[in-house]
């Protein structure tokens, strides 16, 4: 349902890149887990946790209508609008369709397509709780190093402890968001916190979830569809 009442969370999805490290075929958001599209998993995520009142996915310019039959499940709580030619222009558009009556706004990738509804609940609860930008991330479990220009030689190893792998949903009060955006005109992040942290504000860090994973390559599709089949098999046996 499309909830219009001040307080209310609204969502982002930029899905207006093409995917090309998945390999040749279909853009990545159109690949399914399970013959049900990344986009379609990613979207159901965010609606499922009951706390959106309205998506608004950013999609490739000359994609607009098939993105918007692809999602007509969702009714009026998911509106399609034409992407940038970057991510972080992509995610400037889509916040530009959103009503003044959201307060808090998340913005997730296309491509977590398995992220369990609990950790958007968790990520709006933080934001709701008073920190105005808030990103899920895991701990690093590999050693991390530094290397050098070429990538052939070893400069240093960084201190595991201090790092995390960042996730979305990224969640952040509507004001705040707007101000980092219009701040990084001509900047080109890979995440929104990014450009909160270049304004010198917090960010905080709540636990991400290992479902939560970013569908990039063919292993992480692999590893996609085992995680489905084995939530297919449990919510059988709960049946
Ligand atoms: O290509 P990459 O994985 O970095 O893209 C991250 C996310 O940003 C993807 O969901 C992609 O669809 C989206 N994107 C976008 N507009 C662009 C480029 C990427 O919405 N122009």
């Amino acid at each position: 349902m499309m909830s219009t009442s001040r307080g209310g969370t609204a969502a982002i999805v930029p899905a207006a890149g093409r995917g090309e490290r998945l390999g040749p075929g279909a853009p990545k958001a159109l690949r399914s887990i399970g013959g049900i599209p990344i986009l379609v998993h990613a979207v159901r995520s965010l609606v499922s946790s009951g706390r959106i009142g309205l998506v608004v996915v950013a999609a490739p310019p000359n994609g607009v209508d098939g993105v918007r039959e692809l999602l007509r499940e969702f009714g009026e709580s998911v509106h399609v609008v034409p992407g940038g030619d970057t991510r972080q222009r992509s995610v400037a558009l889509a916040l530009d369709a959103i009503p003044e009556t959201y307060e808090i706004i998340l913005v997730h990738d296309a491509a977590r397509a398995l992220t369990p509804p609990s950790l958007v609940t968790a990520v709006i609860d933080a934001v709701a709780a008073g920190s105005d930008a808030v990103i899920p991330a895991l701990l690093v479990a590999d050693t991390i190093k530094a290397v050098d220009s070429s990538g052939t030689t070893v400069t240093a190893t960084v201190d595991r402890s201090t790092l995390r792998a960042v996730q979305t949903p990224q969640g952040f009060r509507r004001s705040l968001l707007i101000k980092a955006h219009a701040a990084a005109t001509a900047m080109d992040t890979t995440d929104d916190a990014g450009l909160v942290e270049r304004l010198g504000l917090p960010v905080a860090v709540i636990p991400g979830h290992t479902e939560a994973f970013k569908v990039t390559t063919p292993f992480d599709l692999l590893l996609a569809e085992a995680v489905w089949s084995e939530r297919d098999k449990a919510a059988e046996r709960h049946a």
